[in-house]
C-alpha cells in the first residue's frame, strides 16, 4: 500500500496522474490531502482514481472508524508526499504533527519519499534547504525538483518532477530485499595526500556514486559499511561510516574491514601518488620554481584481486578514451567481477554531477551500455547485474 499526502500546490493536479500511474502498475494508493489541497483538486478527483475514501483534514469520526490515522500509518509500504509545498516540508523537519498528514507521517514506520514542488526563490531558500538536509540524514528519500517554467511566472528549479519519474522512484523505492545476507565494503569520494600542514592534492570526486550505492544497498537489505574519503555528503542513514583522508589510510580501513565482507565496490576515486616527502612545516613562498617529487601509492583494489578470498570485487575506471577495452583491461588485471566504466570527459557522466552514463563489463566478457541516469538509479542497474551475476554460483 502506497499513502500519498498531497499538499496544497498548483501542482496538485499532477498527483492525479501520479494516482493513476501508480494504480495502473497495480499499486493501492490512499490518498490524505491537507485542506488547501482540497482547494485545487476535489477529494473525489482521487478517490475516484485510487478506489478509497481520501483522508482530509476535516475527517469526521466515520473515516476515523473506519480507517483511523494509526491504521494509516501502519498500513503504508511507502509513504509519497507529492507535491510537497515548503511548509509541509519545514512541519515534517520541525516535528510537527497539527494536521492529518504530518500526523500520519509521523506515526509511520515506513520509508518516505517527498517531492517537493514550489517557487525557485522558496526552494533556494537556506532555511528550506536546511530542512531538506535534515531529512536526508535521516534517510527520507527526496526527490530533486525539475527545472523550467514555473506556475509563479518564473524560469528555473522547483517544478514537481514529472509523474512518470515519480513513480519511477516509487516502484526503485518498493523493490524487494534482494540484497539481504550481503555485507558490502563499498568506498567513496577522493583522498587527499598532503604536502604540508596546509596543502593537499587531490581530486575532482565528490563522493555522489560511492554515497548512492551505500543508500540503495542499504535500502536493498544489505549491511553496509561506507568508507569515504572527504565529502561535502551526509553519511548515508543505517551504513556503518568509516572517514579516511588519504590513500594509506583508505587502504588500511578497507583491508581492516575485507574479512567481514562478502563483496567490495572501490568507488573511490583513490589518489594514485602521494608526495615523496612531506614538509612538517608550512612551506614558504620563494621565487624559484619548485618541484614535487611523487611516489605511487598501492593499488588497493589490486591487491585485493589478488587474494580474492571468495569475495566479490566490483571496480570503477574513470576513463576518456576507449571505454570499454580499458574497462575490461582492469577487470582482467585487477582480478574482478565487475567493472563499470564511465567516460568522465562526456556531458553528464563522471565527477561531481548527479548523473552519469556508464557501461558495465562483467567477468563472462557481457557488456552493457547504459544511457544517461540518475547515481541513485545506476546504483540500482549495478545491483541488478550483479545479482544476475551471481545467482547461477
Ligand atoms: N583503485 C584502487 N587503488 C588505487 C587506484 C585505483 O583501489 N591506488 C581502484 C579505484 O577505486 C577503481 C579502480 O581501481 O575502482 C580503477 O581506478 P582508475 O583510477 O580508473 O584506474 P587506475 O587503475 O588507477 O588506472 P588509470 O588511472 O591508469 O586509468
Amino acid at each position: 500500500m502506497i499513502v500519498l499526502g498531497v499538499t496544497g500546490g498548483i501542482a496538485c493536479y499532477k498527483a492525479v496522474e501520479l494516482v493513476r500511474l501508480l494504480i495502473k502498475a497495480e499499486f493501492k494508493v490512499r490518498v490524505i490531502m491537507t485542506r488547501s489541497a482540497t482547494e485545487f483538486v476535489t477529494p473525489l478527483t482521487f478517490q475516484t482514481l485510487s478506489g478509497y475514501p481520501v483522508a482530509t483534514e476535516t475527517f469526521d469520526l466515520t473515516q476515523e472508524s473506519e480507517i483511523g490515522h494509526i491504521n494509516l500509518a501502519d498500513c503504508a509500504d511507502l509513504f509519497v508526499v507529492a507535491p510537497a509545498t515548503a511548509n509541509v516540508i519545514g512541519k515534517i523537519a520541525g516535528g510537527i504533527a497539527d494536521d492529518l498528514l504530518t500526523t500520519v507521517l509521523m506515526a509511520t514506520q515506513a520509508p518516505v519519499l517527498i517531492a517537493p514542488a514550489m517557487n525557485i526563490h522558496m526552494y533556494e531558500n537556506p532555511i528550506l534547504q536546511e530542512n531538506l538536509r535534515r531529512l536526508r540524514r535521516i534517510g527520507y528519500h527526496i526527490m530533486e525538483p525539475a527545472d523550467g517554467y514555473l506556475a509563479c511566472g518564473y524560469e528555473g528549479k522547483g517544478r514537481l518532477p514529472d509523474p512518470e519519474k515519480i513513480a519511477g522512484e516509487v516502484e526503485r523505492l518498493l523493490k524487494k530485499k534482494d540484497l539481504s545476507g550481503e555485507r558490502l565494503l563499498i568506498t567513496a569520494g577522493p583522498n587527499r595526500e598532503p604536502l604540508d600542514p596546509v596543502r593537499y592534492i587531490s581530486n575532482r570526486s565528490s563522493g555522489k556514486m560511492g554515497y548512492a550505492l551505500a543508500r540503495a544497498a542499504v535500502r536493498r537489505g544489505a549491511e553496509v559499511a561506507l568508507v569515504s574519503g572527504p565529502t561535502a555528503l551526509e553519511p548515508p542513514a543505517g551504513a556503518r561510516f568509516i572517514a579516511v583522508t588519504t590513500a594509506a589510510d583508505m587502504r588500511e580501513a578497507v583491508l581492516g574491514e575485507y574479512a567481514q565482507c562478502t563483496t567490495v565496490i572501490m568507488a573511490a576515486a583513490v589518489s594514485d601518488y602521494h608526495a615523496a616527502v612531506v614538509a612538517d612545516k608550512k612551506m614558504k613562498r620563494g621565487e624559484a620554481a619548485i618541484e614535487l617529487r611523487l611516489e605511487p601509492n598501492p593499488d588497493i583494489l589490486k591487491d585485493l584481486g589478488q587474494r580474492k578470498d571468495g569475495k566479490w570485487l566490483i571496480g570503477f575506471a574513470a576513463e576518456t578514451e576507449d571505454l570499454t577495452a580499458n574497462a575490461q583491461k582492469k577487470l582482467r588485471d585487477k582480478n574482478l567481477d565487475i567493472v563499470v566504466a564511465n567516460n568522465v570527459a562526456e556531458t553528464g557522466s563522471g565527477f561531481d554531477g548527479d548523473t552519469n552514463i556508464a557501461t558495465i563489463v562483467d567477468r563472462t566478457g557481457a557488456t552493457r551500455s547504459l544511457p544517461m541516469m540518475s547515481k541513485d538509479e545506476l546504483a540500482d542497474r549495478i545491483y541488478d547485474h550483479f545479482l544476475a551475476l551471481k545467482s547461477p554460483r
